[in-house]
């Protein structure tokens, strides 16, 4: 599996936030270095580390929108070795600010490029939806994570999930 990894699924709570939290949380304590991004207007991964969304003043917002460098969106964790860019509902605004802009599904892939080479893995947990920011999070990762529920309705989704990730990328 690659190092910077979209956990991603078009369904709404299948897990992806909880493998987010857990995966990274167990890679950073077997001695991982590891960036965890939050890229959900719902900030759940941001409030599992025990931020308050609202105080927050720069977000992973700031930085797809080119407002902020990434060590000015980065912050530690409670956890030695897990660093978070966190989110809140603000990011909701940013797939409408990203339309005119060039190369809209790349923003996030361009922020990280070349500055993540100090962490052993970064994980970036999506939306529930296939919209731009999953499209940022798909173009950005190296692999994608689709934690799925076995109840017949989800993995459906969960199968377009692959397809469309699969299509995407190589049309990219
Ligand atoms: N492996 C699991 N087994 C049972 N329940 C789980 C498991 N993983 C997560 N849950 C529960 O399912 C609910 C949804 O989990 P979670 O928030 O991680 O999903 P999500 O896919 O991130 O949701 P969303 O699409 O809204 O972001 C939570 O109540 C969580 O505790
Ligand atoms: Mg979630």
């Amino acid at each position: 599996m690659g190092k910077v990894i979209a956990i991603a699924n078009q369904k709404g709570g299948v897990g992806k936030t909880t493998t987010a939290v857990n995966l990274s949380t167990s890679l950073a304590l077997e001695g991982k270095r590891v960036l965890l991004i939050d890229l959900d207007p719902q900030g759940n991964a941001t409030t599992a580390f025990g931020f308050d969304k609202e105080k927050l003043e720069r977000t992973v917002y700031h930085l797809m929108l080119g407002l902020s460098d990434l060590g000015e969106v980065i912050l530690s964790t409670e956890i030695d070795k897990l660093e978070l860019i966190p989110s809140n509902i603000h990011l909701i605004g940013a797939e409408v600010e990203f339309m005119d802009h060039p190369q809209r599904e790349k923003r996030l892939k361009e922020a990280l490029y070349g500055k993540v080479n100090i962490y052993d893995f970064v994980l970036i947990d999506c939306p529930p939806s296939l919209g731009l920011l999953t499209l940022n999070a798909l173009v950005a990762s190296d692999s994608v994570l689709v934690p799925t529920s076995m109840r017949i309705l989800r993995y459906g989704r969960s199968d377009s999930t692959f397809k469309d990730y699969k299509t995407r990328k190589e049309a990219l």
